[in-house]
């Protein structure tokens, strides 16, 4: 009876654990970012008008995945985040140039520089 009792407790410790393990986006993106990228300044940083711009390319690139509102779903993270909130500008725009291919999230390097930056504005001005 103790032990039938152990196992469901387990089960229902484990069950969160894994939904949390399988959310979308943990962030091990982050470790790949070498140092001399992450401390780049974001350039436009001081543009108030670079946020406007960065809302627009993000309806535009972002939304279809990371919804209107940057609220994200199962399988495409919220941007609302303290992971958001804690990156540096400079780690925010290699993630865009670079993607995390395999997870799902594509490469925005086709977009010029100062556009990434643009976006990374707004990413900022979220949080
Ligand atoms: C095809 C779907 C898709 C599109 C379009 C897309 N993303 Fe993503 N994005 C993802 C996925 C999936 C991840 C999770 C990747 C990971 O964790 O490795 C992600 C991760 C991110 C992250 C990191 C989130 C975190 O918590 O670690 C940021 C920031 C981000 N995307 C911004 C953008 C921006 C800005 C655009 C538009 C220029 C964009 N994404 C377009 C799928 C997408």
């Amino acid at each position: 009876m103790r032990r039938w009792r152990v196992a469901v407790l387990g089960f229902c410790i484990a069950l969160p654990a894994l939904a949390i393990s399988i959310e979308a986006g943990d962030g091990r993106w982050q470790a790949n970012v070498p140092s001399g990228a992450r401390q780049r300044p974001n350039p436009m940083a001081n543009e108030a008008s670079a946020i406007a711009a960065g809302a627009k390319l993000f309806q535009r690139n972002c939304s279809s995945c990371h919804g209107k509102q940057a609220e994200g779903n199962a399988k495409h993270p919220d941007l609302h985040s303290d992971r958001i909130r804690g990156a540096t500008p400079g780690e925010l725009e290699w993630l865009l140039k670079n993607g995390s291919l395999k997870n799902g999230m594509p490469s925005w390097s086709r977009l010029p520089e100062p556009q990434r930056w643009q976006l990374v504005s707004f990413l900022k001005s979220l949080n």
